[in-house]
């Protein structure tokens, strides 16, 4: 569509709809350009913040009629740069779709607005005395539409899953305004296929999120939590199986930090503490059981971390005693949201790959020199090691980080020569589309390409993004 075209049908559709919904041309805020990928800022036409289901349906059909480029927009905390608009396209703020709409305690589940912030669901969830398992680092920005699109992962996958797996139903709008109300909550329904999983994971490609049935755990009983410091990788990976044949179902996280990351979590990030003290060639284990029982299961946690120090399993480490302790051992994990900042680190590429859990190390020994010696490029580790997944924080001083496709090329070929994944949790985005083969082949992402054009004849919802 020509430009002009373009202007005046976003102008027609800005002005069908309510007072307040739509912002055109400079009263496009900042934020909306952009999100957490330190990709540049884009230049939209419009952002339009509907607050119901009709008006997402409304503002899809206009532009499935007008061929003008949609992009879902929750929270943007994405580290891909999928939820970044088009340049002369419209961003779709799902911001002003916020509430929790029903929590049913026999079935476990609650119904939200795809713009309700995780943090809400959480703690709405817990004053029901409930539990929803997903948490991230951004908790307090991203919203449930932007977690689900994304099917994010995060600390407690290794008990609870993906995203994915905490969804019994959505309601989603497709690009030509149909509303599919799949609002199911049964945990088991079998009748044909299971339309909600296309759009989980899809990242604002296939439909728009408008809500969702979530669903919910009992509440923990007693959480305790230990950091491990650990002298090898090798025995990482025997902790971790130890820890599940143990710990069991309790065991809900087991996050590895690299002595790199340490350094930056507790030193640099300002107000950061270390509550263990590390020597060379160390890794930082935080590891979390939620029981049932405080006296049974928080003891039996205590003599099981013993009995790993006395077998040199672990060479020291602490024990959460309070909350304030629990809070200060998620906290050094949790330090990486504060690596944006330029007294930390500033600009960077969060990498988030997946691999086989033994081959980890391997990966850190080949790409941490390599990216050193050939750019420049200094590197930290961390991440879900008990779901095979590290995320690889990476900045050459001075360079601006995006785009800094060598860095990718050089992360990525090791990724591939290992067996894993350029994406385990963060999705493609536009960031790493180049890469998108070196993980599914040419048969699945054609496949990919005709549930697109399927779903999406006009090409319309979040074009250009995990693969052309
Ligand atoms: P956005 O960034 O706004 O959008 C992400 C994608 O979803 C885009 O493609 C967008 O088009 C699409 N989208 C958004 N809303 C909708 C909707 N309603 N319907 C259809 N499409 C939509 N991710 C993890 O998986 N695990 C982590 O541990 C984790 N930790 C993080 C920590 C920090 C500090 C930060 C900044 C990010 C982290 N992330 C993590 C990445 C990010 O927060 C998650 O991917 C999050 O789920 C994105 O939610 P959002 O609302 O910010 O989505
Ligand atoms: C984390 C994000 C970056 O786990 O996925 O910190
Ligand atoms: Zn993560």
């Amino acid at each position: 569509m020509r430009a002009e075209f373009r202007g005046s049908a976003v102008e027609a559709l800005a002005s069908n709809l309510g007072p307040g919904v739509a912002l055109t041309g400079a009263d496009v805020p900042d934020r909306n350009r952009q999100d957490w990928s330190f990709m540049p800022a884009t230049r939209p036409a419009a952002v339009f913040r509907p607050s119901s289901t009709q008006e997402v349906a409304a503002i899809l059909r206009a532009c499935h009629d007008a061929g003008l480029a949609v992009t879902p927009q929750g929270g943007l905390t994405g580290l891909c740069g999928g939820a970044l608009p088009l340049d002369g396209g419209i961003a779709l703020s799902l911001e002003r779709m916020v509430g929790i709409e029903q929590i049913d305690p026999d079935g476990m589940t609650m119904t939200v607005l795809a713009g309700t912030p995780l943090e809400v669901v959480q703690k709405a969830a817990d004053e029901a005395g409930l539990f929803f398992a997903l948490d991230l680092g951004a908790r307090g920005s991203c919203l449930v539409g932007g977690n689900l699109s994304t099917n994010a992962g995060g600390n407690r996958v290794i008990r609870y899953g993906m995203a994915r797996d905490l969804v019994l139903g959505l309601e989603v709008v497709l690009p030509d305004g149909t509303v599919l109300p799949m609002l199911n909550r049964m945990i088991k329904n079998n009748a044909g296929y299971d339309l909600k999983q296309l759009f989980l994971g899809s990242e604002g490609t296939l439909g728009v999120i408008t809500r969702a049935v979530l669903r919910l755990h009992p509440k923990p009983g007693c959480v305790a939590a230990a950091l491990c410091v650990v002298t090898g990788y090798d025995k990482v990976v025997d902790l971790l199986a130890t820890a599940r044949r143990n710990l069991g179902p309790f065991l809900s996280a087991f996050e590895v930090m690299w002595a790199d990351y340490w350094h930056q979590a507790t030193v640099r990030v300002p107000g950061g503490k270390a509550p263990v003290a590390i020597g060379d060639g160390t890794h930082v284990v935080l590891i979390e059981m939620q029981g049932l029982d405080e006296d049974l299961d928080g003891a039996r946690f205590d003599a099981w971390l013993q009995q790993q120090f006395e077998v040199g399993a672990i060479e020291d480490g602490a024990v959460a005693r309070s909350l304030s302790d629990l809070s200060d051992f998620w906290g050094t994990r949790d330090a990486a949201a504060e690596f944006a900042n330029p007294q930390v680190i500033g600009p960077h590429i969060s990498f988030d790959i997946g691999l086989p859990i033994r081959r980890i190390e391997e990966f850190v020994t080949r790409s941490k020199p390599a990216l050193l010696d050939r750019l420049g490029c200094h590197s930290v580790h961390y991440g879900h090691v008990g779901d095979g997944n590290i995320h690889i924080v990476a900045w050459v001083p001075g360079a601006a980080p995006q785009p800094l496709p060598t860095v990718s090329e050089i992360v990525y070929g090791i990724v591939r020569d290992l067996g894993g994944t350029v994406s385990a949790e963060h999705g493609i985005g536009l960031l790493k589309k180049p890469y998108l083969n070196h993980t599914r082949d040419e048969a699945q992402v054609d496949l990919m390409r005709r549930l697109k054009r399927c779903l999406d004849p006009h090409g319309i919802l979040n074009p250009t993004k995990i693969f052309d």
